[in-house]
């Protein structure tokens, strides 16, 4: 079995090699060129030479990883193989939409099926291990990162990193197409305050064991076979430093067999944190916390040992990190043949064709319609004059988004190409302004004082001879992701005042929104009369959003974060307590409320209109009163009243009316994708168990507690139907 055989294996390795396999370096120079002469490169090349390293990040490419693991193979005493990582994060090199789109589809088989063609794409490349999914929880659109994570709620959360772990791993991870997974940032990095990336993190238990943790708990119970820690304190301890975190909760509770990774020099900036008072001691708390691998930090392979001999460390948290870190390696079946996942052949087919109908099937699925009056939208195919104006139309960069590492710049398919194809209509494109100063890259900050508005005057020309607009605005796929953090969610650069100018001159305007975040787009939503979130989706972008605009695909998404009407609203989010004062009942100031907007989100978590319309009644739970643990069945009645066959995500929340911890207005439980042809009714069932009704008290015990429950159904988490039902002891 493998664990006799990582009994074996760790009775031959000296206490240096064990430490080797925790050190991670992140790929240090060109392997396929000469070995490195000079400074920490030629180092660390030594320490790969003697075992001193047990895992590369960022080395691609069959030739490249093979001439890796034939140095450590080859090269070190116990031949131990290095277990691959790289950040495959919405695709390898064809790339699909940005997770936080993904998610908008509500679709676990399209997400799975999303991270299945990663998987093969990476392991394609040499690659064995992925550093996604990251499944961390966020209510604050400042932080760039929600792009790569599934929006603002756990139960969501929790079913899209099911999704996505699957994807990665299959059904055998031994298999040379699947990956392992790895779910991050553990835990609480969502929540950095005022959305600051890094930032602390200061929550209470029960936001940590209901919205924090439940996505990573349905992580492990998919079988993830690693995760990362997290960059951020979370009250107090660094979560890199938190036994609380890894030990008690991930490897104690959840019974977690594989293995933690640091984030990439997390160990040490525990010392910046104020945590450790230097690098031992961080070593030291790191490795005693449960973090079995240490990423670019340099301290494990340079502190452990000492820390050992002078009886700091115990031997048996070494032991313990290393046949965690052996116990995946062997399960990828790296130990049977270290060159698995390097085939020349399989390489050639990155980017096959059947990749790009996947990609471009989930990007349809993650377009969100949020406004259509007058049914504006779909467009005609033929006779129509439309301008086609934003920097973002036609750029074939921006919408790949950001975390591509190994895709090729310039290789999506801009708005203007997917429109073009449709050649019944005269299009004319006019850039407007650029959103950019100069081309970006993933490790740059972008310039956004364009100042240039010689453009305008082209584009009103335009937008006045046509019979629609079509603009595609938002942000550059670099201006979110990783250090991307923005205390304004408005359109940036020029936009807003393009948009109102091309307004002056054309309101038929049909706005296409590209970003990475929840926008406060309120003017627009106010003005325009047809408003499309597309996001970021990938190589396919042009494609799916010109299929979605002339009616072949119709939308059926839905926002998994609030959008707010102002920056000034963030935090907001659907499943919010109740304030003592929810309401202005006493006709006074003295509720809660903002006395210079409305307290509601512009457009709320769940909702996503479609070129059809959808009727909901009949909402109805099979008895009144139910048992703890007994089922609670709930039905609704959804018909299709508009002109299209559609889909529509019906969703289901509850309210446990009182708890022994005050519980949110409305949790969302239970969602199904319903397809009705134009004029057909279905009835949609749910079920209510245990796992749905309870929620975790403050020492983190799950409760489910008898009392009146609400279910609501709908299309959104504003517009739902409502019934009730008690549940007894
Ligand atoms: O996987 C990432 C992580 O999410 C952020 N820091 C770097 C890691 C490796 O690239």
């Amino acid at each position: 079995t493998i664990d006799q055989r990582i009994a074996l294996l760790l009775k031959e390795m000296t206490l240096d090699e064990k430490i080797g396999q925790m050190n991670q370096y992140n790929g240090f120079w060109d392997v396929t060129g000469p070995a490195p002469k000079g400074g920490t490169a030629e180092q660390k090349f030594e320490a790969l030479k003697k075992g001193k390293i047990g895992s590369m990040l960022s080395v691609r490419g069959v030739k490249e990883v093979r001439a890796v693991q034939k140095i450590v193979t080859e090269q070190t005493r116990l031949g131990i193989p290095l277990i691959i990582g790289f950040d495959v994060i919405h695709g390898y090199k064809t790339l699909s939409p940005i997770p936080l789109a993904e998610a908008a589809s509500w679709d676990m088989d399209a997400i799975q099926k999303s991270a299945a063609v990663a998987a093969d794409e990476a392991s394609a490349a040499g690659i064995n291990w992925t550093f996604g999914p990251m499944v961390d929880i966020s209510r604050d659109a400042r932080w760039g990162r929600v792009m790569e994570g599934a929006g603002e709620d756990p139960y969501l959360g929790a079913k899209v990193a099911t999704a996505r772990v699957k994807g990665f791993q299959g059904t055998d991870l031994s298999a040379p197409n699947t990956v392992a997974a790895c779910a991050k940032h553990f835990a609480g990095y969502g929540f950095a305050e005022a959305g600051r990336d890094y930032n602390t993190v200061d929550i209470s238990n029960s936001t940590l064991y209901n919205i924090v943790l439940p996505p990573f708990k349905a992580a492990n119970a998919a079988g993830v076979r690693t995760y990362m820690n997290s960059f951020n304190i979370l009250n107090g301890v660094p979560a890199t430093g938190n036994s609380f975190l890894q030990r008690d909760i991930l490897k104690g509770q959840w019974k977690f067999n594989g293995f933690v990774v640091s984030d990439w020099a997390s160990v040490r900036e525990m010392v910046a944190h104020g945590f450790a008072k230097d690098g031992a001691e961080a070593a030291k708390y790191g490795v005693t916390a449960g973090c079995d691998m240490d990423m670019e930090g340099n301290l494990y392979v340079t502190e452990l040992a000492k820390l050992v001999q002078d009886g700091k460390v115990s031997q048996e948290l070494i032991d313990d990190a290393v046949t965690r870190i052996l116990r995946v390696k062997f399960e990828l079946g790296l130990f049977d043949d270290p060159y698995k996942y390097c085939s020349e052949a399989r390489e050639k087919t990155i980017g096959q064709k059947q990749n790009h109908e996947a990609v471009l099937d989930m990007a349809k699925k993650s377009i969100v319609l949020l406004k259509n009056d007058n049914q504006l939208l779909p467009l005609k195919k033929s006779g129509m004059k439309i301008a086609l104006i934003g920097a973002l139309a036609n750029d074939k960069n921006s919408p790949l988004g950001s975390w591509r590492l190994a895709s090729d710049d310039n290789t999506g398919v801009s708005v203007l190409e997917g429109m073009n194809a449709y050649k019944g209509n005269q299009l004319v494109y006019e850039k407007g302004a650029d959103l950019i100063t100069k081309p970006a890259a993933f490790t740059q900050e972008l310039v956004f004082n364009v100042s240039d508005k010689s453009g305008f005057d082209a584009a009103k020309k335009a937008a006045k001879a046509a019979d629609a607009v079509v603009m595609v605005l938002g942000e550059h796929g670099f201006q979110s992701g990783e250090g991307r953090s923005r205390t304004n969610l408005d359109l940036p650069g020029l936009q807003q005042e393009l948009l109102e100018t091309i307004y002056a001159e054309n309101k038929n305007i049909v706005l296409v929104l590209n970003n990475g975040r929840p926008l406060a787009i309120e003017w627009a939503a106010a003005h325009i009369p047809a408003i499309v979130e597309a996001w970021h989706l990938g190589t396919e972008t042009g494609n799916a959003v010109a299929q979605v605009l002339y009616g072949d695909y119709n939308p059926s998404g839905k926002l998994p974060m609030s959008f707010p009407r102002n920056v000034g609203q963030v935090p907001i989010y659907y499943n919010n307590y109740n304030t003592g004062r929810p309401t202005d009942a006493d006709n006074n100031v003295f509720w809660s409320h903002y006395t210079d907007v409305q307290k509601t989100p512009l457009y709320p978590f769940g909702f996503g209109l479609s070129y059809t319309s959808f009727a909901y009644s009949d909402l109805k739970s099979d008895k009144p009163s139910y048992k703890k643990g007994e089922t609670v069945n709930v039905s609704v009645t959804l018909k299709n009243t508009g002109n299209f066959d559609g889909k529509e995500v019906v969703q289901l929340y509850i309210r446990d009316e009182a708890g022994t911890l005050a519980r949110p207005v409305k949790e969302l439980k239970g969602f199904e994708l319903a397809e009705l042809k134009k004029g057909e009714s279905k009835t949609v069932h749910f079920k209510l168990t245990n796992d749905e009704l309870g929620f975790y008290d403050n020492n983190g015990n799950y409760k489910v507690e008898a009392g009146s429950f609400k279910i609501f159904v709908g299309g959104s988490s504003n517009d739902v139907l409502e019934t009730s039902f008690v549940l007894t002891e």
